[in-house]
């Protein structure tokens, strides 16, 4: 990138700029803006990121002024070529952006005029940068929801293929952090797709509210130019124009809206980060990852740390700041646009990269799973795990359940005195806690037979986790072809 690079480094205070007031809106000043005070207001160090969707609206604007005749047919399509000449330019990496012009908008305005002369100057027409950029941050957000959608895809078929292949493989299920009852890996799989499949609809939803053109109320108040909005709301595919004009040029709800739906996705991701971690450990020992996920330790040699979902855990904190920065940046906010929200730019860009990075990472992460079987079956089978399958068999043999409870409480206390588990008791000694106790025991107590009871709608039987995951692929798939 060539130009004045002053936008990163700043300049001081006092220091006049070149002595002459802004050309783009200098009309009415009589003195040149303070460096410093040039480099604090300035947003082009982060906001040329949006040059594309900047003029893909300017040349829909364009394009409806020439239609409407505020703009003559010639003019319009000698602001369009000029346009597409300097988007090339800026993908080329030859365009010189400068602190001067402040924004990405004044930087591409100010190259276009250079470029095509006179008809450059009535781009502006009937327009403001507040409408300029609001409809620029929606087409922007509304590109990266759809680029997050496909990763998220991504994540959540590995889930329903690890689902599928993990469909027997079982594990102690945990409440309190406690072994609670064992669980099929599979199942668990499927527990954090259905959160991954939550977090896609609410994106999808927010997206509507993305979707909608702020293009014509220009500075607030609409313009006396006889525009047609629909018009270019429709050339840059929104759905609407905002039914606002102030309100248009103002909300950043969409932003904060996002923000949210992507904090509920990182806390999302963050539980998942959080067991990939616990079941690394020694203490569980569940789980491998290869090496390429992991690193070593500069001081300890035996160590391999699972960094990137703890990387995945802690970045969840910086998109729940952003969440909360851009809620503060709004919060009692006058009508109409205000400065304060040249500030949503950098929390919205991190909130998508970062969103972006994490959804890839485990998206690649998750097929790579390697599951150590033989020890989360041992860990499964430990602490009396089945000790509700043995209130369940009594119940199933007439006992109420708060009387099987009862016994099945006594049968464990029992155990634990002799060191035992439930299932190694023995059918001689189990029968002494009720006489309706009978040979099927061993098997309702065993780890499998635990599972393979929970045979029904969202349980976690090998048999129901097969079918959870047919069910999760056909959505998946009817999701896949509803977007091509
Ligand atoms: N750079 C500004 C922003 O990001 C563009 C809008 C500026 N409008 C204005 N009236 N100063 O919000």
């Amino acid at each position: 990138m060539g130009g004045d690079d002053s936008y990163k480094t700043g300049g001081k205070t006092g220091d006049k700029t070149g002595g002459k007031p802004n050309p783009l809106w200098g009309g009415r000043f009589q003195e040149a803006t303070d460096r410093f005070i040039e480099r604090f207001t300035a947003s082009v160090g982060f906001d040329a990121r949006l040059y594309r969707h900047d003029i893909a609206g300017s040349i829909a604007h364009a394009t409806m002024l020439g239609e409407v005749g505020v703009l003559t047919g010639a003019e319009a399509r000698r602001i369009i070529a000029g346009l597409e000449a300097i988007r090339e330019e800026i993908e080329r990496g030859d365009f010189a952006w400068s602190v001067e012009r402040e924004d990405v908008h004044m930087n591409i305005e100010a190259a276009l005029t250079a470029r095509i002369g006179e008809a450059g100057k009535k781009l502006h027409t009937g327009r403001s940068r507040n409408d300029q950029v609001a409809t620029d941050l929606r087409l922007y957000l509304r590109e990266e929801i759809d680029a997050l959608r496909g990763l998220l895809w991504k994540l959540q078929s590995a889930l329903v293929d690890l689902a599928e292949r993990e469909a027997d493989t079982i594990l102690p299920g945990f409440t309190h952090l406690q072994s609670a009852q064992p669980v099929t890996f599979g199942h668990h799989m499927l527990a954090w797709r259905e959160m991954l499949a939550r977090d896609d609809s609410r994106l999808a939803d927010c997206r509507k509210r993305v979707n909608i053109s702020p293009l014509g109320a220009a500075a607030l108040a609409g313009t006396g130019f006889p525009i047609d909005r629909a018009r270019s709301a429709e050339l840059l595919g929104f759905d609407a124009p905002a039914g606002n004009s102030l309100d248009a040029v103002s909300d950043r709800d969409f932003a904060i809206e996002f923000a949210a739906c992507g904090s509920l996705l990182m806390m999302h991701l963050s539980r998942m980060a959080e067991e990939l971690v616990l079941w690394m450990s020694a203490g569980f020992g569940f789980i491998d990852l290869p090496d390429r996920f992991c690193t070593g330790s500069s001081i300890m040699p035996q160590k391999k740390n699972p960094d990137v979902p703890e990387l995945v855990r802690g970045k969840s904190g910086r998109v729940f700041g952003h969440l909360l920065a851009l809620l503060t940046l709004m919060k009692s906010q006058p009508l109409a646009y205000n400065k304060d929200n040249q500030e949503d730019k950098e929390p919205v860009f991190d909130l998508v990269d970062t969103l972006k990075d994490c959804l890839f990472a485990f998206g690649e992460l998750v097929p790579a799973i390697e599951c150590k079987r033989e020890a989360m079956r041992e860990a499964a089978a430990r602490d009396c795990a089945t000790a509700t399958d043995f209130a369940d068999y009594l119940v199933g043999k007439g006992v109420a359940f708060r009387d099987a409870h009862e016994i099945t409480g006594k049968a464990v206390a029992h155990a634990l005195a002799a060191g035992k588990e439930l299932h190694e008791l023995g059918l001689d000694e189990l029968a002494g806690f009720s006489p309706l106790i009978e040979a099927d025991v061993i098997e309702a107590l065993s780890v499998e037979g635990s599972v393979a009871a929970r045979d029904h709608f969202g349980g976690t039987a090998p048999a129901a986790v097969r079918q959870a995951a047919a069910r999760a692929r056909e959505e998946l798939d009817g999701e896949k072809q509803a977007r091509e």
